[in-house]
């Protein structure tokens, strides 16, 4: 499975903040938004990741990720010259996803918590999962429906009128189909390659699996400067009452073993001392402690 970050757009509900460093490069509390779902990615086994943006902001994301040695990882990049949709990543990258099945998130999307995404990463075989998240305005979002005995029925992308509460967040699994799928793609009336004809392309081949999110699982989007902010002031709550972090890419490599602890050890030894580097000091003492990662949330 190749695993894909898409960090490209103007990010012009942020000017002028993203005057100079893009939307997804913004702090969420105490780390480069694109953190966190690169975390998820790492957390889900992946290794082998591509990260797409714009021409202007690639340098910026070369600078902060690297290779991805570093991880034990490899991160490639690859450019998006306009914001032609979602669904482009997928000819854009199509060199890199080569053979493999592909997950794509999006680069300011956020997750916490609950089991939805590990298990539907070893649960693949074929065809495409996307999850299912119910939220207050769905308006904003694909929408997904379901008939009375909870199976998918229709998706629409951002309807006035949502026939449920259903959002599909930003993290979607498929096979390499959707390569060619996306190859013979017509762009939407707003001019872009939409992720929902994808998905409505594998519904309608009986072939798309939607996974609702459990209630204790928190989805937040950082587009806006009300909801960039809410989104730290929720992070720093949660590290803050748990002791814990989320969206650490070095934490998530090492409980994946693509680090080892001594690996893990030298990287943060090479750190600047803050309070990351301590965080991340505590987590190899727990682990050299208790030789497990049992009651470790990433
Ligand atoms: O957040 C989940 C939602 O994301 C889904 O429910 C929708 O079905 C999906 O279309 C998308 O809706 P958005 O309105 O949030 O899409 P937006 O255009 O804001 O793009 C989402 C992210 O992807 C954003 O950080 C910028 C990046 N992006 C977007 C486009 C269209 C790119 O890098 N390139 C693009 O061409």
């Amino acid at each position: 499975m190749k695993g894909i970050v898409l960090a490209g757009g103007a990010g012009s509900r942020l000017y002028p903040l993203t005057q100079v460093a893009s939307k997804q490069l913004q702090p969420v509390y105490d780390k480069p938004m694109v953190y966190y779902p690169l975390t998820v990615l790492i957390a889900a086994g992946i290794d082998e990741i591509c990260l797409i943006s714009t021409p202007h902001d690639l340098p910026r994301y070369r600078q902060l990720l690297g290779d991805g040695t570093q991880w034990g990882i490899r991160i490639e990049y690859r450019e998006q010259t306009k914001p032609a949709g979602i669904a482009e990543a997928f000819l854009i990258a199509a060199s890199f996803i080569g053979s493999d099945d592909v997950t794509l998130i999006l680069g300011d999307n956020i997750f916490f918590g609950g089991d939805a995404f590990p298990r539907a990463f070893s649960e693949f075989k074929s065809g495409a999962t996307i999850f299912a998240y119910h939220v207050n305005d769905p308006e904003r979002y694909g929408v997904v429906e379901f008939d009375s005995e909870g199976r998918a029925i229709s998706l629409e992308e951002k309807p006035k009128q949502p026939r449920s509460n259903f959002a599909v967040p930003g993290v979607y699994i498929f096979d390499n189909r959707v390569v060619e799928i996306a190859r013979h793609m017509q762009p939407s009336a707003r001019g872009e390659l939409e992720i929902t004809d994808i998905n409505k392309t594998y519904l309608q081949r009986g072939e798309l699996r939607v996974v609702r999110m459990s209630r204790g699982t928190a989805w937040l989007d950082a587009g806006t400067s009300s909801s960039l902010h809410e989104a730290s002031a929720y992070v720093q709550t949660i590290e803050k009452r748990q002791g814990m972090k989320l969206g650490c890419p070095e934490e998530a490599a090492l409980y994946r073993r693509f680090l080892s602890v001594a690996q893990f050890e030298k990287l943060v030894s090479m750190m600047p001392i803050c309070e990351y580097r301590e965080y991340l000091e505590s987590v190899a003492i727990e682990i050299q402690r208790t030789r497990t990662f049992g009651n470790l949330s990433l």
